[in-house]
């Protein structure tokens, strides 16, 4: 069955696309992505100024994966040679990229779409360093740098946004005037792991890019808000880990869903496992394209001023059977939850003003909201 999709002309065979990274920032790499079945695959970001990698640069707590890479370490004459040595068989070939000045960035791309680049994708707000300042957010220049790529270049031209510029619908009118043909959104949020109390000590040396699950929630929601106030297509990225993230976000409005720090985390073999899963989801739920599924849980997502308050209570649905378990009651601030003599959850009615943190913590559904 086919799931193919169609981002701004080009064809891809699904709706998974591997997001730049270390991962793809050479020729195993990107070769290794595109055996996984990756419908396109981005590059690492390329630029003319390269640099070299610090060491340790990625960091991680629980699941809080941090890093402090800003772009490929390779030339560009370096990437001539990847691109021309990895088996693209039916994958699309996306180079991320980042100039210093309006014609740097021109020259980069066409360089890139010389050879053979797809499709572009304009790295403008990575979290990393301070090389994006000057058109990261709003800017006089931004149109004028955008626009002298996408003037030279006959291929897509996209842009990566960070969480601040995806919430700018101004920002985004700025990026559509001057001719992108995509977002992707969104970059990792800028993050420290914490701070040494003995030592007195940050646990990084510099501010990285904060990737991975936790992001998701932010991501979801920049989805949404693209979609909503932009025609372009979305690509999203944030905290993919699993087949029913990617869902999600097609269901938001993505056109395609990239993954990031699942490949960092558990390696190559997670993509293949992803695009099968979500296939398989597909063809459980009778669904015969993604279209049938693209944006449908957006017209559930309504304004705040839209909602008409309603008098809930909280409410048992089911006894309690756990004794070692206080997640309701701690969540009360009203202290409407008590336990009985007989060990019996009692919600009480009177003093519930129907926030929802006790059914929404509780383990079991043990407690629903109803009418008062
Ligand atoms: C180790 C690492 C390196 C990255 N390098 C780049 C990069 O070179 N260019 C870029 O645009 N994004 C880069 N990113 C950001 C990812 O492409 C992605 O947008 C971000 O990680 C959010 O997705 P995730 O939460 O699924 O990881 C990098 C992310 C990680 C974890
Ligand atoms: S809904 Fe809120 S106020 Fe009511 S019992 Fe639960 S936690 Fe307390
Ligand atoms: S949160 Fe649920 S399981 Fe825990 S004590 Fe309350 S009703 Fe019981």
């Amino acid at each position: 069955m086919a799931y193919d999709v169609n981002l701004s002309g080009m064809t891809l065979k699904n709706a998974i696309i591997t997001a730049a990274g270390p991962w793809a920032g050479n020729a195993e790499g990107i070769q290794r992505c595109i055996d996984a079945g990756a419908a396109a695959v981005i590059t690492e970001t390329i630029c003319l100024e390269e640099r070299q990698r610090i060491s340790p640069r990625l960091f991680m707590k629980d699941q809080q994966l941090f890093n402090t890479m800003l772009y490929s370490n390779l030339h560009l004459e370096e990437w001539e040679r990847v691109l021309d040595r990895i088996d693209r068989k039916d994958a699309k070939i996306i180079c991320s990229i980042w100039g210093t000045s309006a014609s740097e960035m021109a020259y980069l791309g066409k360089k890139l779409e010389n050879m053979g680049a797809d499709a572009l994708e304009i790295s403008l707000s990575a979290p990393i360093g301070s090389r994006n300042k000057l058109i990261g957010y709003h800017s006089p220049d931004t149109e004028d740098f955008i626009r002298a790529l996408v003037d030279t270049v006959d291929i897509p031209v996209m842009a990566k946004l960070s969480y601040e510029s995806a919430s700018s619908p101004y920002f985004i009118k700025e990026l559509e005037n001057a001719g992108v043909s995509a977002f992707s959104a969104i970059d990792a949020l800028k993050g420290l792991l914490g701070v040494d109390l003995e030592k007195k000590r940050v646990l990084m040396p510099t501010y990285g890019g904060y990737t991975g699950t936790n992001i998701r929630p932010v991501s979801l929601a920049m989805t949404a808000m693209l979609r909503q106030y932009s025609r372009l297509p979305v690509i999203s990225s944030g905290g993919v880990l699993h087949f029913e993230h990617v869902l999600e976000f097609l269901m938001l409005g993505a056109t395609a869903v990239q993954l990031a720090s699942v490949i960092q985390l558990y390696g190559y073999d997670i993509i293949y496992s992803i695009i099968a899963s979500v296939e398989n989801w597909m063809a459980s739920h009778g669904y015969k394209s993604i279209d049938d599924i693209r944006g449908a849980a957006l017209a559930s997502l309504r304004p705040f001023e839209d909602i008409v308050p309603r008098t809930l209570v909280a409410t048992n649905s089911k006894p309690c059977t756990r004794t070692d378990c206080t997640l309701c009651k701690q969540s009360c601030l009203k202290e409407a939850i008590t336990r009985n003599d007989n060990g019996e959850i009692v919600a009480d009615t009177s003093r519930c003003d129907g926030c929802g943190l006790c059914v929404e913590r509780c383990p079991d559904q043990s407690i629903r909201l109803s009418w008062r």
